[in-house]
Order: structure tokens, then sequence, then C-alpha cells
């Protein structure tokens, strides 16, 4: 049978949508699968109807993509899809209610609050701190977050985060170290420990530069390694994810782990961490893009 590889769309992050799944369709064709490069952009559903596929690669990120309506739109099409479902798609691209779910179950995240136009900045800052994290509640890549420093420059991080969504919420900044650890259906694939030298892992550090340092092995001792794992294990099944994805940590500096959110379709590009992940797990690209597409049989 034929698969479509869904990739580019009309998200902020259809650029970086474009290079996983070029990454993608290469290694699929490489391994000898009958695939085909599909953008809704161009043709909408319609058009991947037309295409009829057995089965889809969902390689898009951001909103149209990753967030549930095409899950939902391949559901009603009978054609089976790479990754999570309608449900868990839709939440992990909803940062604030992701924390919900989370705190329900007592996962640490870090506090949060949603900012309006009319938000008491100094009840904001008072509650969370500064520096604190101002970001959009449904945008993926870093897109739209800004570190404020000071209560002024509150409403300005705020209109920043509010051109790329309605919803926007401030978050505790927890000082400390990045992780990310992927999950590859059952496995929890090595920890990675981003570093930006003298910066954060913005948009430019995560596809541009050449600066930001993956630690892999990530430097933690086994069984910290281990407790990072479950719980990021935990913090994927609690939103119902499911195949592969991942999720991003805060290590503050007395060594506590705080769930900052879950990516149900991670990047895939030649910068990209689940395949370094994978890679250090043994698994090369051509059978990481195999595996995850064995998922949509699952
Ligand atoms: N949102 C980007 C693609 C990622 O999580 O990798
Ligand atoms: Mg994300």
């Amino acid at each position: 049978g034929r698969v479509a590889v869904i990739y580019g769309g009309s998200s902020a992050e259809r650029e970086v949508s474009l290079k996983s799944g070029a990454a993608v369709l290469a290694a699929l064709t490489r391994a000898g699968v009958n695939a085909i490069g599909y953008d809704p952009a161009d043709g909408g559903l319609v058009g991947l109807e037309a295409l009829a596929p057995d089965r889809v690669f969902i390689a898009l990120h951001g909103r149209g993509g990753e967030d549930g309506t095409l899950q939902g739109a391949l559901e009603l099409l009978g054609i089976p899809y790479t990754g999570s479902g309608v449900l868990a798609s839709a939440l992990g691209m909803d940062k604030q209610r992701t924390k919900l779910v989370w705190q329900a179950l007592g996962l640490p995240t870090p506090e949060s609050v949603m900012l309006e136009t009319d938000a008491d900045w100094s009840a904001v800052v008072a509650r969370l701190g500064l520096p604190l994290i101002v970001k959009p509640v449904h945008e993926g890549s870093t897109l739209g977050i800004s570190i404020v420093e000071s209560a002024e420059a509150l409403a300005a991080a705020y209109h920043e985060a509010a051109r790329f969504d309605a919803r926007v919420m401030a978050e505790r900044f927890i000082k400390g170290d990045e992780y990310t650890v992927s999950l590859l259906g059952d496995e929890v694939l090595p920890a990675i420990r981003v570093e930006v030298p003298g910066g954060f892992y913005d948009y430019e550090a995560k596809y541009l530069s050449d600066e930001t340092r993956y630690h892999l092995p990530c430097g933690l001792g086994d069984a910290e390694e281990a407790e990072l794992g479950e719980l990021c294990r935990r913090a994927f099944e609690a939103v119902g994810a499911e195949g592969w994805g991942r999720v991003d940590v805060m290590r503050d500096v007395e060594g506590r782990f705080w769930l900052i959110e879950v990516n149900t379709s991670p990047g895939m590009t030649d910068h990209s961490l689940v395949p370094q992940a994978a890679a250090h797990a043994g698994i090369d690209f051509e059978a990481l893009v195999l595996r995850i597409l064995a998922t949509t049989l699952e």
C-alpha cells in the first residue's frame, strides 16, 4: 500500500515541517516504502482523499496537523495515521490544559497563569516571580516566547505572544538545565541535555545555530536518568499520547524535574532531538521512521 507523508501545512512551523517531511519521505523511499509527499496547504483534505493513501505519516507541526484536527479528519476518512489520536493531539497542543492534567495527577510542572490584555501585570509578577516566561498556549518551536526580566517588559511580551495565539500564558521560570526525553512505542529513549551557550533554546538555537550543544549521554547518573525517563513516560501517558513523541523538562538547581510540555509530532529535521536520541539507542533514521510508521497498525 501507499504511504502519504503529510508535511508543510499552514502553521507557523511550516518551514520546520517541510524539513521534517523531506527527511521522512527520503528515508521511507530509501527503505523501499511506496511513499509520496503531500502538502495540505496546496490541496487540502480533498486532495489527500484523492490520493487515497493506505496510511499517513504525519510530519506536520503545530495547528492543523499536530492538534487533533487532521487526526479527526483521518479518523472520519478511515485512514490509519502515525502517532497520537485526536484527544492527546489536541491536549498536547494546549500547553496550559496539559498542565492541568499533570497537576491533577500530582506530576510536577511550573505554576502558570493565563494573561489577558487587561491583566494586572504586577499581580502576575508577584505570583510567579522574575524572570518569568510568556508563551502562546498553542504554539511550537518556541515561536512567540519571551523570558521577561522586569514587570515593565511583561505587557510587551504578552503582545508578542498574542500575535501567535488568542490564548497566552505566563509561567514560572525554572532556573537550571533543559532536558528532553523521546518516547518510541513502549521504549523510553536516552535523555538529551540541551545547552545553548549564553542563551535560550529558541527558534534560532533549535534550527539555525551551530552553537547549540546536545549532550548525549545527558550527564545524569543512571538512577536519575531512569527517574527522568519514568516521569516523562507518565507525563506522556497522562495526556493519552501514543506511538511516539517527546517530553520537554527542566531540572532546577536543586535537582528537581519540572515538566514543560509534550510534543506529539516532534521535529524530524537534521537538528532534531528524537532522531539524535534514537541514534544513540542504536536506531538509525530509517529504522526510526519505519518504527514510527509501524505504529499506524497498532
Ligand atoms: N515543535 C517542534 C517541531 C518540536 O517539538 O520538535
Ligand atoms: Mg513544542
